[in-house]
């Protein structure tokens, strides 16, 4: 009953749900009581992720993580139709569903249809989609960065996302921290060479104290080369992960 009278209402790419919403939801006495304890706010919390994870599937996401790339773009609009997009660390693929389905199954404001190319890159295999030119490697690797060039058009992007992460299960340590940065500077590196002036570049880092100073040289040289960086935590991403997104809009150009 309860979870009937909290249960949230979603639009497909906006997600109504926030905390204020939940809170709202909670008509009865009971729940305002409650809320105010600490297994009542990891009650909510839980709530809310599980939404999401239900939101995703409904839509017809592979993986939650669909919905943290759905707000970021809603906010910036940077996967526009026509675009070319490198999505690494893709699989199992809820990225590459929403960029492709933003870039390539896009119409042009002129009513010409605007075809876009979704390059998704890991190194664990993925499902094949519509749209999505998979390649199959480690992206450390420059034999494999350049079978994903050979999909761009003039072996260019206009967008660079990374959700890779190393692998690693519970608490994060200082050592898969660092891997996690390798990661990023990878993704940066490969930016460098192929995005667009005005493109776009966004990775993964983990901002919780302790674990800042692994990537804080990265944002700096993220800064010197884009109109504006950000950290930003989309509110798919789990509370109680470190995980949090560098959004770098407008790159500045080979001569920044
Ligand atoms: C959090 S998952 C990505 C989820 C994906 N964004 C989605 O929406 O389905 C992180 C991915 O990074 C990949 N990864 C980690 N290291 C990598 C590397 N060196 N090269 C390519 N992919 C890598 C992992 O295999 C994993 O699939």
């Amino acid at each position: 009953m309860l979870a009937l009278v909290c249960r949230p209402r979603f639009s497909k790419h906006s997600i109504a749900l926030t905390p204020r919403v939940l809170t709202c939801a909670f008509t009865t006495s009971v729940c305002a009581s409650a809320a105010k304890s600490g297994s009542s706010q990891r009650w909510l919390r839980r709530q809310r992720e599980d939404a999401y994870t239900r939101q995703a599937t409904a839509d017809g996401y592979r993986a939650r993580s669909a919905l943290k790339l759905c707000a970021l773009d809603d906010k910036h609009r940077f996967l526009r139709a026509g675009a070319a997009c490198v999505d690494c660390g893709a699989s199992p693929g809820g990225w590459s569903q929403v960029a492709a389905e933003r870039i390539a199954a896009t119409t042009a404001a002129d009513g010409a249809h605007a075809s876009g190319v979704v390059v998704a890159v890991d190194l664990a295999p993925m499902q094949p989609l519509p749209g999505v030119h998979f390649v199959h490697g480690d992206f450390t690797e420059a034999a494999v960065q350049a079978r994903v060039n050979a999909h761009l058009p003039g072996g260019q992007a206009d967008v660079v996302l990374s959700d890779m992460a190393p692998a690693f299960s519970g608490k994060l340590t200082a050592a898969s921290a660092i891997s996690a940065t390798e990661l990023c500077e990878a993704a940066v590196a490969f930016a460098e060479q192929t995005l667009r002036k005005d493109g776009i570049f966004i990775c993964k880092v983990h901002a919780t104290r302790g674990f800042a100073m692994h990537w804080r040289p990265l944002k700096r040289r993220l800064r010197q080369q884009f109109r504006s960086v950000r950290v930003e935590k989309p509110a798919a991403s789990r509370q109680a992960s470190s995980e949090s997104y560098l959004v770098c809009l407008g790159w500045k150009g080979v001569d920044a």
